[in-house]
């Protein structure tokens, strides 16, 4: 008896149902009333005393196994029947709650973009990581001249020929290099500075460069250049005013404000009750700078400027900290779902 509850074990453990049908065929064969286990049942009366626990506790166990497999075959027959004839395909699909929205520094980088690229401006690459002579030497920022000191950068140990860039500028280098006037390009792109991190410093901020090089360009075209800029950005309304500056690579040099976004002019915390705020630098480009990129500084001229992305965008969207902008913060970043 012990061998044919042995077989039968083995049956019900390698048995897989094909369908409803022959589940039930199974069913009956094992556990009806007349089913092979019922019989076992019957014969059991007959088995001697001695032999009784141990063949009680296989019949026991075989008929356990047999309604298990049996239920377990059921129920994933039953369920798969559920769904094939509740699955209505006309229904609407259920809606994406949590939607991606483009971080406020891209946001804006692609408005610069777009205005520019109206009036003709390409959009070039730079180089994240730079050699030392494109981001400040070629910039007329030898070694040991002071204006580096402003922009203290971190230089890449395994080679301290290579930090990097402190300033998007170094674009303009590659640019002059590779290519020959007319040059009218912007480059945007992250650049690198060993600042404290604080409300308004980050070792890591955007700029946008822009150069345009040609053999008739004059100041006047980088101001009106720049006004139609402002104007686009902040709206129409929106005025500017250039103070002359000192950048290494321009001469002669600017700074450039635009009337307060918030107040108007009136005066305000944000422009610190003077009505103005700065948002870039700009110049006409050095002519050793031109000599240093092997351009003929006798034909051409042009005018070069450089602002913060960052800057723009606390402006534009009354951001008070800078920090914000990098620590993904998912409260921050949904308020630009509809931006
Ligand atoms: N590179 C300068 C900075 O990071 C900004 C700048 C000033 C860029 C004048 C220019 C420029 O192209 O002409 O402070």
């Amino acid at each position: 008896m012990i061998d044919k509850i042995n077989k039968l074990l083995q049956e019900v453990e390698e048995f897989t149902a094909l369908n409803k049908e022959h589940l039930e065929e199974y069913r009956i064969k094992w556990i009806s009333k007349k089913g092979e286990i019922s019989i076992l049942f019957d014969e059991f009366k007959s088995v001697p005393n001695e032999l009784k626990k141990e063949v009680g506790q296989k019949l026991n166990q075989l008929k356990n196994s047999a309604q298990e497999k049996i239920n377990l075959f059921k129920e994933a027959f039953d369920s798969s029947e559920q769904q094939t004839t509740h699955t209505d395909l006309t229904i609407p699909g259920l809606p994406i709650v949590q939607n991606g929205s483009r971080h406020p520094l891209t946001l804006v980088k692609n408005q610069i973009i777009d205005i520019f690229s109206r009036i003709g401006f390409t959009v070039s690459d730079g180089k994240e990581i730079e050699d030392d002579w494109h981001n400040f030497t070629a910039l007329n920022t030898p070694d040991n001249h002071p204006a580096r000191d402003m922009q203290d950068t971190f230089y890449v140990s395994l080679n301290p020929e290579m930090v990097l860039r402190t300033q998007t500028s170094s674009a303009q280098v590659h640019l002059m290099q590779q290519r020959k006037p007319p040059i009218r390009t912007i480059s945007p792109g992250r650049v690198y500075r060993n600042e404290a991190i604080s409300a308004r410093a980050h070792c890591q901020f955007h700029q946008v460069e822009g150069l345009y090089i040609d053999e008739q360009v004059s100041f006047a075209d980088l101001k009106q250049t720049l006004l139609y800029f402002a104007k686009e950005m902040f709206g129409a309304e929106t005025k500017i005013r250039l103070r002359p500056s000192y950048f290494p690579f321009t001469e002669p040099s600017a700074e450039m404000d635009i009337s307060c976004t918030i107040c108007k002019g009136e005066g305000c915390n944000v422009c610190k009750y003077s009505g103005w705020v700065e948002i870039l630098g700009c110049g006409m480009v050095d002519p050793q700078v031109l000599i240093n990129c092997g351009i003929d500084e006798n034909k051409y001229k042009g005018f070069a400027f450089g602002m913060g992305i960052e800057r723009i965008t606390m402006l534009k969207y009354q951001i008070k900290d800078l920090r914000l902008f990098f620590e993904n913060d998912i409260r921050f970043l949904k308020q630009f779902t509809s931006a």
